[in-house]
């Protein structure tokens, strides 16, 4: 990578976070389109299926540790933790950790640390309504969702719904289209994967405040 290309992408993604950052101040979710070009999330996409091939996907559950419990009825997708012992993987949460920078700069959110995992839906999956963090209990403050899929079109479905938290009115429908970042407060906005038509793959990211005490580390998940 040249000179002028560092310093183009680190500009975009100056410019993506500032946007981001706005949107989250005035309405509490984000969305920027391209946020990852095209060669990036492709590696993550290689690296996704690669990583299926080799089994390493689990069925996705809800809730924390002991309280981890498979609700198919909910959501039907798998997953895999992110780890920085992967390449691909080191590079996206290298750009979420100054992401978390300029959203505790800017939002003074004291965001202490990120845990990501990668998302597989097969052809008609979905995760229904719902708030990626229930008001104290897992200390997820900030989500992320950055999508995958080549080439998707809107009659393939696999939409993200996010509803306005007073009126429960439908707000947006977000294609998964590859290199798209989705921001949102995980406490306040509810949102839904509704099917889709084709495998639907993604990364679905939290950022989290610190909840230890004396009595109890706070669990990494
Ligand atoms: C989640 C989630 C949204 C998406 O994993 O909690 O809401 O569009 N994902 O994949
Ligand atoms: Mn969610």
């Amino acid at each position: 990578m040249s000179k002028q290309d560092n310093f183009d992408q680190s500009n975009w993604l100056a410019v993506c976070h500032a946007a981001i950052i706005r949107a989250l101040m005035e309405k509490g979710w984000a969305v920027c389109p391209g946020y990852l070009e095209a060669a990036r999330y492709s590696s993550l996409q290689d690296d996704l299926y690669r990583c299926d091939r080799e089994g390493k996907f689990t069925p996705a559950g809800i809730g924390r540790q002991d309280d981890n419990t498979l609700l198919p009825s909910i959501r039907n997708d798998r997953t895999l933790w992110l780890s920085k012992t992967n390449p691909a993987q080191a590079a996206f949460l290298l750009l979420m950790e100054k992401l978390r920078c300029d959203l505790n700069r800017d939002l003074f959110l004291g965001l202490f640390e990120y845990e990501a995992h990668y998302a597989l839906y097969d052809p008609g999956g979905f995760y229904k309504k719902h708030l990626d963090s229930l008001r104290g209990e897992k200390n997820r403050i900030v989500s992320t969702v950055l999508y995958l899929n080549t080439e998707w079109t809107e009659d393939q479905g696999g939409q993200l719904v996010i509803y306005d938290p007073q009126s429960g009115q439908r707000q947006a429908e977000i294609l998964p289209a590859g290199g798209t970042l989705v921001v949102f407060l995980s406490e306040d906005i509810p949102h839904e994967v509704i099917p889709a038509s084709r495998e639907r793959c993604s990364i679905a990211g939290w950022f989290r405040c610190n909840a230890s005490t004396a009595e109890r580390i706070d669990p990494p998940r």
